[in-house]
């Protein structure tokens, strides 16, 4: 964990916190910030930037890229490149990042809802490595990639190796290749990714999500949450303050016309961006609704004529009614435009009075989705990650012990790490040949 002025770079959760409290950043300029952290009071130069954020290829426009991401992450930081305190522009050359950076170790709580083991033993890395440790540490350093990207040949952006190999799911990953091709091509999708706790819904998505940016979409993640705490329309808040965090004051005018004021109340910081709004006009809550929802789809729409857009609306089995009541307008109006929605649910939470339930049944009478079911791993793909992990092929009693683990966890991605975050904890890890 790194530590500047009250911020917080966490490795193991993958995130920027000030005072203990997550600042949202998107994956790419999270990624960067991490890169010119680590390299603290070195030029990183431009070049290199574009190598280990975009990979290879590098990106069309570099310069204009990079630049919108130190944008980024200054607007996080609350950075000013005049006056900077933390990100310094070396014209002409790349990036410094100047202040006292503490490298600490990491805070030995998880967040709730998410103990993956390679969290746990990311952390460990840091520590002195106990036996059979070694081989697991040096997995989660080692350069793995969002598997999809390997294809190319492309090297793994920073963010990626935050998270083991990904393992299996391709016809799943070949549904929503297409889906997003097809949205690159002007035909605007909607594939609901559905299963239970911890199958791996969340992980697809963000693989989906690699791939949008990979071939230039502007990725976009929305969650929801559960319990009363929960604000109405989080998803679509937490978007649309990410979007609007990467554009130009005047991009951001042409792009809601009219309906800025209406956007204005999910996302009050509008009018400070756009000053002069009118007050929307008063109407029946009805009326107010449906300019609202008429408001955010334009806006998206517009939006994804610049650069087209992935949403990813997590957890959507958590979602207010008014939420997903938006998320069926916005499926019926974005028809023709460069938009891909991807949608994620628990499919186990679902009864027939949920209101997801009633979406997802008129979506499905219009044609207007897909849905990718989500199933336990295959033996061979429980193998296969236990063998990503190990770093070593798994034979005779490691075999055996590999369908002790299937058996038990049907196959949950979820288990399998909490499986094996268990054996690293007991010390009983990590030599699986020994452990059938
Ligand atoms: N195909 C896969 N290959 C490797 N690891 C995976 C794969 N799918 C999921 N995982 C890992 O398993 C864990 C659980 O996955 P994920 O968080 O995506 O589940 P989920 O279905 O979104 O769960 P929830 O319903 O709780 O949100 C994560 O650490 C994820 O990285
Ligand atoms: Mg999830």
């Amino acid at each position: 964990m790194l530590r500047f002025a009250d911020f917080e770079l966490d490795r193991g959760a993958y995130e920027l916190r000030r005072g203990g409290q997550v600042v949202h950043l998107e994956r790419i300029p999270l990624d960067l910030l991490f890169l010119l952290a680590e390299r603290r009071s070195q030029l990183v130069a431009r070049d290199e930037i574009v190598e280990r954020i975009w990979g290879k290829g590098g990106s069309q426009d570099s310069d204009a890229s990079i630049e919108a991401e130190v944008r980024k992450i200054r607007r996080a930081l609350g950075d000013d490149a005049n006056a900077p305190r933390f990100i310094v522009t070396v014209p002409a050359k790349g990036y410094r990042f100047m202040g006292d950076v503490r490298e600490e170790p990491p805070a030995t709580n998880p967040r709730p809802g998410q103990t993956p083991a390679v969290e746990a033993i990311r952390d460990r890395s840091e520590q002195p490595a106990r036996h059979g440790e070694a081989r697991l540490a040096g997995e989660l350093d080692a350069p793995s990639t969002v598997s999809q990207l390997e294809d190319d040949g492309r090297q793994p952006v920073a963010g990626d190796l935050a998270q083991g190999r990904f393992i299996g799911r391709a016809e799943e990953m070949a549904a929503l290749r297409a889906a997003i091709d097809a949205a690159l091509g002007g035909q605007a999708s909607l594939v609901m990714v559905a299963g239970e706790p911890g199958i791996g819904k969340t992980r697809l998505a963000e693989e989906a999500g690699a791939y949008a940016r990979h071939r230039g979409a502007h990725v976009l993640v929305g969650r929801c949450y559960e319990g009363e705490s929960a604000s109405p329309y989080s998803a679509f808040v937490e978007v649309i303050r990410e979007y609007i965090s990467s554009r130009p004051d005047d991009a951001l005018k042409t792009e809601m016309g009219d309906g800025a004021s209406d956007i204005a109340k999910l996302v009050p910081e509008i009018r400070e961006r756009i000053p002069d709004l009118p007050p929307s006009p008063p109407a029946d809550p009805n009326g107010e609704r449906l300019r609202l929802f008429n408001g955010v789809a334009s806006f998206l729409v517009n939006a994804s004529k610049a650069n087209p857009i992935m949403l990813h609306l997590d957890d959507l089995h958590w979602a207010d009614k008014p939420s997903l009541l938006l998320l069926q307008h916005l499926a019926r109006r974005m028809k023709g435009s460069r938009l891909m929605l991807v949608g994620a649910y628990r499919d186990v939470e679902l009864d027939r009075r949920h209101p997801l339930s009633a979406v997802l049944g008129e979506l499905r009478r219009e044609r207007l989705y897909q849905r990718v079911l989500l199933r336990g791993l295959t033996e061979s793909e429980v193998k296969e990650l236990f063998e990503a992990i190990l770093q070593q092929k798994l034979e005779g009693p490691g075999a055996a012990f590999v369908r002790a683990v299937l058996r038990e966890t049907e196959g949950n991605p979820f288990f399998i790490e909490e499986v094996l975050r268990h054996l690293v904890e007991s010390g009983h890890c990590i030599d699986a040949r020994a452990a059938g």
